[in-house]
């Protein structure tokens, strides 16, 4: 069955839907769903790959397929995603990673987040009167290019669990960059959606464009020379000249020398950028520990607050086709999101309360839940911590875009990696080949409210807070689950979601990432359009919520493991599939 959905128009700020004691709302989608294709599960007993799209998965299982490891498989992925899927992450960009290690028995996680450049500061994006500027004035230019970090990432990677030669693994994109791939009707009408930003600069016009002056159609061959120069010097010199080295030095020269919107970037936060290697934050569900990404990424917080919170309710019982069950994790989700906008941040910069995930503070949490009711007010709650501080709600902007990756290798190394430029097609600024992230709008805009400070305030070298929720749920010490998704602040609900269709629900993998969309962050429950779900839009709205139909874009992959299979599931929102054998 092919369901066509509706491209969502860019439209500006001022459209925005803002609640009383929210952030504001994203309703920009400027990665719209093109296009839904049903899709059927994939089961491997060796190894399995899934991302969003089929050149990049192609390559990856190629490389396992040789005897590859999954960090081997991921250079892979990630350069020719970089370049095929270019609207939602690459070399440009940031990404967090969280990794089995088999042989150790051991799950971790890497931070290779963007960094705010030393020369930037809390007034980053304001005007000369100290008012937040509108959402694009802030993304389109240099301003919002943070340090990227994905190449190192992979360097990483690739240095502590890699085995084949990093040279060899830079080939794909190589060729693929030369010979020209193919424009998918995801990026054709990614692009179209997005024509008046990307016009703006030359170099991502003459990309984008044809020569005629229309965005690029489905289908068109597009060859990137400079960005199989970038993968070439790569190839050579490893990390080096993107951090040191003449790559650097383009970047550095672009962002600085956008006319209209210029960057801070420099040499120095290149030179000084670092992958973190971090301790997962993990949170007890039922039988399982879901595992993922702490600070800078509220991921796995949240998700772990929603869940602790619902699991003071009967879901199983309830079932997924009861009003009732929505009613409460939409609520746990509002409770949770007030505290992420209260309290997450980059941990590094500013103390967070230790006890967000305290299990007595979620069950007080529970008790403000009355079954069948929407809470009438939402405010973030006083979890325990040693170093008391007030601080006041967020007020950053976080937009759909962005790519989910899920790779588990011949040995049993799994990797449930999220990656980034941040808005679809980020900061439109390009070099090398590649654009450029727009990460530091992930900041708050303003840094104080009311006299406090806002945790995720812009500082030089910090990391701008992120939802992204790369996730692996153990069971009985192993892994039982890796997920992910793309979708800006609602990844926190689509991960969710999938875990609980799962969890409770018992519907297998795929049939957890097409369960229709349903999330609900800062008061409004967003339902997916044009599927089953739209049903609870008349009782929810009874319980008291505003609800909003509308697009609801995820791109989420996931693996479940059971019985010595792989279970292997991509969404059929985006273009991409699983392979293993
Ligand atoms: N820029 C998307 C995120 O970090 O959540």
């Amino acid at each position: 069955m092919v369901r066509l959905t509706i491209l969502a128009t860019a439209i500006g700020l001022a459209s925005f839907n803002v609640y009383a004691d929210s952030q504001v709302a994203d309703s920009v989608a400027p990665e719209a769903t093109n296009e839904v294709v049903s899709k059927k599960a994939v089961e491997a007993e060796e190894f399995i790959v899934t991302a969003a799209h089929p050149l990049a998965v192609e390559a990856g299982y190629d490389v396992l397929k040789s005897g590859g490891s999954a960090a081997d498989a991921l250079v892979v992925v990630q350069t020719v995603l970089g370049l095929v899927e270019p609207q939602s992450s690459g070399l440009g960009g940031g990404g967090f990673l969280v990794y089995w290690d088999a042989k150790e028995k051991k799950l971790t996680s890497f931070d290779g987040r963007e960094t705010a450049p030393l020369a930037a500061r809390p007034e980053l994006f304001q005007d000369e009167n100290g008012k937040p500027l509108k959402f694009f004035d802030a993304v389109v230019g240099g301003r919002s290019v943070g340090t990227p970090g994905t190449v190192k990432l992979l360097e990483t990677m690739h240095q502590k669990y890699g085995d084949k030669p990093w040279s060899e693994l830079m080939q794909p994109g190589i060729v693929l960059a030369n010979k020209g791939f193919e424009v998918s009707p995801r990026m054709a009408a990614s692009i179209a959606n997005d024509q008046e930003r990307l016009a703006r600069y030359p170099d991502t016009k003459e990309y984008f464009f044809t020569q005629d002056g229309e965005p690029l159609p489905e289908g068109h061959l597009l060859v990137n020379k400079a960005y199989a120069q970038t993968l070439e010097a790569l190839a050579k010199g490893g990390s080096e000249p993107f951090y040191s080295g003449q790559i650097a030095k383009d970047i550095v020269a672009k962002v600085t020398s956008v006319e209209d919107n210029p960057g801070v970037l420099a040499m120095e936060d290149f030179a000084t950028y670092k992958i973190l290697e971090r301790d997962v934050v993990c949170s007890a569900y039922h039988q399982y520990d879901v595992c993922g990404m702490g600070p800078p990424s509220s991921g796995a917080l949240t998700v772990g607050q929603i869940l602790g919170i619902s699991s003071h309710f009967d879901l199983a019982k309830l079932g997924a086709d009861n009003p009732t069950s929505w009613q409460i994790i939409g609520d746990a989700s509002r409770l949770a999101f007030a505290d992420r906008g209260r309290y997450m941040a980059d941990t590094d910069f500013v103390p967070m309360p230790e006890g967000l995930l305290d299990s007595e503070y979620l069950k007080q949490r529970a008790s403000l839940i009355e079954e069948g009711k929407a809470l009438t007010e939402v405010s973030a709650g006083e979890p325990p911590w040693s170093i008391k501080m007030a601080m006041a709600d967020d007020e950053s902007i976080e937009l759909p875009s962005t790519t989910h990756i899920v790779i588990v290798d011949g040995e049993g190394n799994i990797i449930s990696m999220t990656s980034t430029i941040e808005n679809g097609f980020g900061s439109r600024v390009m070099s090398n080949g590649f654009l450029l992230n727009n990460e530091l709008t992930d900041f708050s805009f303003a840094a104080h409210k009311d006299g406090y400070p806002i945790a995720n305030r812009v500082e030089p070298g910090k990391r701008p807070r992120s939802s992204m929720a790369p996730t692996i749920v153990m069971k009985e010490g192993e892994p039982y689950m890796a997920v992910g998704s793309p979708g800006g602040s609602r990844i926190i609900g689509y991960v969710t979601k999938t875990l609980i269709a799962h969890i409770d629900w018992g519907m297998p993998i795929q049939q957890a990432i097409e369960m229709p969309n349903m999330l609900n962050r800062f008061g409004a429950y967003d339902i997916e359009a044009g599927t089953d779900a739209e049903k609870f839009k008349a009782p929810l709205e009874e319980m008291g919520f505003k609800v909003n139909v509308r697009d609801l874009n995820s791109g989420l992959h996931g693996v479940v493991f059971s019985d010595g299979k792989m279970i292997g599931g991509a969404d059929s929102r985006r273009e991409g599939i699983v392979l293993g054998d």
